[in-house]
């Protein structure tokens, strides 16, 4: 499948390695596509082949596209690269909705409320394109091939089970159990659940810990 990244950010560069390792055909977009910035020329150092381009022909050309930007930036840039783009395409949410503020005792301030995910508001301003939100409860540094006792959960919401599918494949491909949470509103708790991996990180230097669902 042909996929999108949007920014080259640290979950950017992750998820390009993962995914180009898992045979995805990839096209990266990058405010800064014609220039070589430090992310870019980092990328490129990975994957001289990689494919960099602006945010507009790299969702153009994905069936699946992931923005790894700032949750408080996520839909100003889709509203810039125009919703009419998105119909019909997987939209991969894996940005947490954090604030500008200092945490309080390792917990972040969100910039949503409890009846509204960053999530829903996306499938809402984009009712034509198949939201699911996934990974956003992990560092980056352990989005693919993570090396734990056992394997960690990714956990899944959407509305569509075809596009759950999709983001459930690469989970396993990068080395994740996926466990399907339920439709859009689920992205809710999993928003939480970035907000509380980040506090585990600060409080207790757990970057290296994630969450496990069991029966
Ligand atoms: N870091 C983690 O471990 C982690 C884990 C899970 C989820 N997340 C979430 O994933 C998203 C990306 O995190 P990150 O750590 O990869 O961030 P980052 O390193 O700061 O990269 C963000 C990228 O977004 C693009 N961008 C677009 N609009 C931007 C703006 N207004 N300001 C800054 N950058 C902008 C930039 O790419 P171009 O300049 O190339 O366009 C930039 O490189 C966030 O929502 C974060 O909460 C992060």
């Amino acid at each position: 499948m042909k996929v999108a990244v949007i920014g080259t950010g640290n979950v950017a560069q992750a998820l390009i390695n993962g995914l180009i390792s898992e045979g995805y055909d990839v096209k990266v977009g990058s405010r800064n596509s014609g220039k070589d910035s430090e992310n870019i020329t980092k990328l490129k150092e990975a994957h001289s082949n990689v494919s960099i381009t602006s945010y507009v022909k790299a969702v153009e050309f994905g069936d699946i596209v992931v923005l790894p930007i700032p949750g408080a930036s996520l839909v100003d840039v889709i509203q810039e690269i125009g919703v009419q783009k998105f119909e019909g395409k997987i939209l991969w949410d894996i940005t947490n909705a954090f604030s500008a503020d200092a945490p309080a005792n390792g917990v972040i301030k969100l910039i949503t409320t409890p009846d509204e995910s960053l999530a829903e508001k996306v499938q809402k301003l984009l009712p034509s394109t198949h939201v699911v939100k996934a990974m956003n409860t992990v560092g980056a540094h352990l989005m693919y091939k993570p090396v734990f006792g056992e394997n960690g959960t990714i956990f899944l919401a959407g509305n569509d089970g075809y596009a759950k599918e999709r983001i459930s494949e690469i989970a396993k491909k990068f080395g994740w159990e996926s466990y399907d949470a339920g439709k859009i509103e689920s992205s809710r708790a999993l928003e939480y659940m970035g907000q509380l991996y980040v506090a585990q990180g600060i409080l207790y230097n757990g970057w290296s810990s994630t969450f496990k669902y069991v029966k």
